[in-house]
């Protein structure tokens, strides 16, 4: 399938037309950055390790019955997806205490929650990403009740497959960000699930393996995602 024109270039990812309005390619760069892309560096490989990890988890989500705009990897760093018109929402969903949830509300990290917890939060880089509730999303226009309602099931039921996926490979999915968007009237999930918007940590030893390396200066980051996609079984890593 022809690259074509650019259609959008974020942070990480670029994409391109193709002849096929409903097929797009997801590039991913080897750009890593962090703090709503105040910090920035390149990192070799990121890119191509990057697109593997996703395409193996977006395949393992479509396998749990979790619809994803994935259609399949093309090259190294790039992979076919259907054309999405994105909410302006992220949603996360927490098992375990780390960022911004413990600086919020003076929790330690590592602190065991009760249940998981679900918040959405802008996609805003200037505002720096605020957490926002349902009533922000219907009153601002940002999305409807259901659509709501089908982001929260969906996330929630993604942390049922995920924090399965990763205990096999002695790892714990700390949290993770998920982006959604309409094609055709069905909603999809969108965008990436990769270690750059989760946080994995070694089961035994707590050990960050996921975008805090990059974030914190701990260095080998590349080779930490390579690592977790070892441990849950991406042979071509
Ligand atoms: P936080 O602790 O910074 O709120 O992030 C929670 C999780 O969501 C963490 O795994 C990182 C991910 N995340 C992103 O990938 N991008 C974002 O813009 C935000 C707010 C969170
Ligand atoms: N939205 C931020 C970014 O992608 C969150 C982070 O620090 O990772 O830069």
């Amino acid at each position: 399938m022809q690259k074509k024109s650019l259609l959008y270039s974020g942070k990480v990812k670029s994409v391109y037309q193709t002849e096929d309005p409903e097929r797009l390619v997801m590039e991913f760069r080897d750009d890593a950055t962090a703090f709503n892309g105040v910090k920035h560096e390149l990192l070799e490989n990121k890119g191509k390790v990057s697109n593997i990890f996703n395409a193996f988890i977006m395949q393992k989500l479509e396998a749990a019955g979790i619809k994803t705009h994935f259609i399949e990897q093309i090259s190294d760093n790039e992979s076919l997806v259907k054309p999405l018109d994105m909410l302006r929402v992220e949603c996360v969903v927490r098992n375990v205490a780390a960022g911004s949830l413990s600086k919020r509300y003076g929790i330690e990290e590592g602190a065991e929650l009760r249940a998981p917890i679900f918040e959405f939060f802008l996609k805003d880089d200037e505002l720096g990403d605020p957490m926002i509730n349902d009533e922000h999303i219907v009153a601002f226009g940002w999305g409807t009740r259901e659509d709501i309602n089908k982001m929260r099931e969906l996330t929630i039921k993604v942390n049922s497959v995920l924090k399965e996926l990763f205990l096999q490979g002695e790892i714990i999915l700390v949290d993770y960000k998920l982006e959604f968007g309409y094609n055709n009237g069905e909603l999809l999930l969108g965008d990436e699930f990769t270690p750059d918007n989760c946080r994995l940590w070694d089961a035994s030893t707590h050990e960050k393996m996921d975008k805090d390396r990059f974030r914190r200066g701990l260095g080998s980051v590349v080779e930490s995602y390579i690592d977790v996609g070892r441990r849950i079984g991406i042979s071509s890593l």
